[in-house]
């Protein structure tokens, strides 16, 4: 008893000493936390007794950005994983030359306008997290021969355009450029980079994404995000190639087209997003003939669909999740599909607002009660009217 209570007692002096302002406390370790929190830069430089794990973050909440200096080796040398926070605004490009047992180094909300060359070059960085940091450009070379990189991840800053001569050649895993403005990615972007499974470029300004131009080696991709940005439509070159695709996110976009089999190349579709787009027709013939054996999970909620060809779900053997609420369907049309869904064990996810009355879910036919298969914008106009007297839609995580 007595002795947890004398722990208790310490941790609370310790919480104490580290929020008194200009504290002198040097880099304060919580209990049970290998892991030391500096709150300033200085105590970082002049600290030789830091533990593997050190986080470096504002003083009371007020940012007080400063540039990188050096760090001597003695100091360097032992850290395996360095955040800093709120803390930088500059870098230079030896700034990391004595850390190096490094690897994972996260930088956030920091303010760095650019990426200097060759800043990580050699080092044994895994990860590397810049999250907010209003970073605009990564000079050519940024990454160069960091053999040891398992991921790169820049969301949140201010990127508009991505060069074949920053990523190329990286040995990454994943890469994440989501929530930049990147509105153009130039040939080969991502070329040589023969495990790149996980491509984020979501919450961007696309109106294109080529798997055969931007990437070499298509067929390792598993997962690309693509969702939030302004693509129209998906096209057989978009995909080609994305053989050993699991997922695609291309919702909240503005594809009002998919041609004909467009989804031939990725027979390991397991998870497709098409939420939120302005598709009227979706058709078999965007699939493979043979169909798609291993997708489970289908958004197709928020489009303008109005029916769905019989020979769609027919290619869907594994389907077991889809959503389909938000679409002016026709009243008969949505019997169709509720029936198929029913019959093959498909549940509904995402369309519990529309399915139990809380939002319309369907228009009633003027005459015969029976699906019609073609679009007519009348229809849709009708339900747009009733539906726009509503909130916007519940969220659905994706
Ligand atoms: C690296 O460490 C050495 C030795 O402590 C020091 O003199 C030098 O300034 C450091 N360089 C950088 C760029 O941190
Ligand atoms: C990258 O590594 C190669 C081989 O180790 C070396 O020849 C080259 O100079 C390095 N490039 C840079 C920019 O460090
Ligand atoms: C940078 O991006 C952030 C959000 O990611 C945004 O809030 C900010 O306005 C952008 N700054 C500039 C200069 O575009
Ligand atoms: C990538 O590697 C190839 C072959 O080693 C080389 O010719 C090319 O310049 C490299 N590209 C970049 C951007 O580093």
């Amino acid at each position: 008893m007595a002795a947890t209570d004398a722990a208790a007692l310490n941790i609370a002096l310790l919480l104490l000493t580290f929020s008194v302002k200009n504290s002198d406390q040097k880099c304060f370790v919580a209990k049970n936390q290998h892991k030391n929190y500096c709150d300033s830069l200085d105590d970082l430089y002049n600290n030789n007794d830091l533990l593997k794990d050190v986080t470096i973050t504002e003083r009371d909440n007020t940012p007080n950005l400063e540039e990188f200096k050096a760090v001597p080796l003695e100091v360097a040398q032992n850290i395996e994983r360095l955040q800093l926070r709120s803390v930088i605004n500059k870098v230079n490009e030896d700034a990391f030359v004595n850390f190096t047992s490094i690897q994972f180094l996260t930088l956030f909300k920091n303010k760095l306008d650019e990426i200097p060359v060759g800043i990580f070059r050699n080092l044994n960085v895994r990860i590397l997290d810049f999250y907010q940091n209003g970073i605009g450009r990564l000079s050519p070379g940024a990454f160069v021969n960091l053999t040891k990189m398992e991921e790169i991840r820049f969301p949140f800053n201010n990127l508009t355009k991505i060069t074949f001569n920053i990523f190329n050649n990286l040995t990454t895993k994943g890469l994440v450029l989501s929530n930049n403005q990147i509105s153009k990615i130039e040939k080969f972007s991502f070329g040589n980079m023969p495990n790149l499974k996980k491509l984020f470029l979501d919450n961007n300004l696309l109106t294109e994404f080529i798997a055969q131009e931007n990437l070499h080696h298509p067929e390792v991709l598993e997962k690309l995000w693509l969702h939030s940005n302004r693509l129209t439509e998906v096209t057989v070159y978009m995909l080609e190639g994305l053989t050993n695709l699991k997922v695609l996110n291309l919702g909240f976009n503005s594809i009002s087209s998919i041609e004909p089999k467009a989804f031939a190349e990725t027979p390991k579709l397991q998870i497709l997003v098409l939420t939120h787009n302005s598709l009227k027709v979706i058709s078999g013939n965007i699939l493979p003939t043979t169909g798609l054996d291993e997708l489970q999970i289908l958004y197709l909620d928020h489009n303008r669909l109005t029916y769905l060809s019989s020979n769609f779900f027919f290619r869907l053997n594994a389907l077991r999740l889809a959503s389909i609420g938000g679409n002016p369907w026709q009243c008969p049309c949505l019997d169709l599909v509720l029936r198929w869904l029913y019959d093959n064990g498909v549940k509904l996810n995402c369309d519990k607002a529309y399915l139990n009355g809380e939002r319309p879910v369907c228009v009633v036919p003027d005459v015969n009660n029976v699906c019609v298969y073609s679009y007519d914008e009348n229809h849709y106009q009708r339900f747009q009217s009733q539906i726009s007297l509503y909130p916007p839609p519940p969220w659905c995580i994706l």
